[in-house]
């Protein structure tokens, strides 16, 4: 399904999916409502130090590495699946990296490794990507 890159209110990117006419984030912002659902309210504000989390659609990887960036206090098993994974063409244009620390061979790496397989990213954070 075609996917276009837009940008959403605070600068940072999301996908439109014209087939279906939905965007992948808020339009008010794909950073400011993955910080608040997921970092904030979510990954922050558990009180275990130890995590295991399930993604259902990595999408764009945004939550992915907004958990990379935010759990350096924990420690996370993090498994996200994504049967319909975006293309190269797409993935490395979004701006997510005007917005976090690490550099954007961190973000390449979430999407371009193995699958089925743990990856130790961080010493606090592995991923499991799955296709399903
Ligand atoms: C709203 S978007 C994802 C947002 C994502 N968390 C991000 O930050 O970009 C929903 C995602 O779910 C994926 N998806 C669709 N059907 C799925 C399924 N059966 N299992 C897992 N993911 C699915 C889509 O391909 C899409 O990437």
């Amino acid at each position: 399904m075609k996917k276009q890159i837009i940008k959403t209110a605070d600068g940072s990117h999301s996908l439109f999916v014209p087939a279906l006419n939905e965007n992948y984030h808020s339009k008010h912002g794909a950073i400011a409502e993955a910080m608040h659902v997921f970092i904030k309210n979510g990954l922050q504000s558990h009180p275990k130090k130890k995590l295991n989390i399930l993604e259902i659609g990595f999408g764009t990887g945004l939550n992915t590495l907004l958990t990379l960036e935010g759990a350096a206090s924990k420690k996370v098993h993090y498994t996200t699946l994504e049967p319909f994974p975006i293309e190269r063409e797409i993935y490395s244009k979004l701006n997510f990296q005007d917005f976090v620390k690490s550099d954007q061979s961190i973000f390449l790496r979430l999407h371009e490794c193995d699958l089925e397989k743990d990856i130790k990213l961080k010493e606090y954070f592995t991923l499991c990507k799955k296709k399903k």
